[in-house]
């Protein structure tokens, strides 16, 4: 379970978003608004964090350590990709209403910020750049896996 960031934590937070690559063309108000929204949680070594199949509630955003992303597909593994901090993934369930598509795995101890799906969508709907940033990386990352998965 995650907590609900206290407010001298909010400097932190927006300093984290602030090196996302994702976040250069957001303003500070709409990065304190984000900040606001976000739930911390921390994960395990080999920590399960998205299971593939299962329905999408929220979309992650990480701040330490790194994940593996494994799809399963005719009992075959495939790493379809490493992700560190200031990565974000689980967008794609919540974009498609689709389950999710791959299983999300702790490679080490790390730390990262939640958002529900409803405030998920409250900011694409909010952000335009954000939205056209994160479509764009998913529409990227289904074009990577379908070559990957062949
Ligand atoms: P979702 O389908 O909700 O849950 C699994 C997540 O893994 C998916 O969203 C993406 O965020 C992430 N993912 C899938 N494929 C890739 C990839 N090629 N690179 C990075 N992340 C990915």
């Amino acid at each position: 379970m995650g907590i609900k960031i206290p407010l001298d934590e909010l400097v932190r937070v927006e300093k984290m978003l602030n090196t996302i690559p994702f976040m250069k063309s957001v303003t500070r108000a709409e990065i304190q608004e984000l900040a606001y929204q976000l739930t911390r949680r921390t994960y395990k070594k080999d920590e399960v964090i998205i299971k593939q199949g299962e329905p999408g509630t929220l979309f992650y955003l990480i701040s330490k350590g790194s994940v593996r992303v494994i799809k399963e597909k005719f009992f075959k593994k495939i790493t379809l990709a490493e992700l560190g901090p200031g990565s974000f993934f689980g967008e794609m369930a919540l974009i498609d209403d689709f389950p999710r598509t791959a299983t999300v795995i702790g490679n080490d101890v790390g730390e990262m910020y939640t958002l529900s799906h409803e405030a998920f969508e409250g900011v694409l709907f909010k952000n335009p750049q954000i939205k056209e940033l994160i479509m764009t990386e998913a529409e990227e990352r289904k074009k990577k896996n379908q070559a990957l998965e062949a």
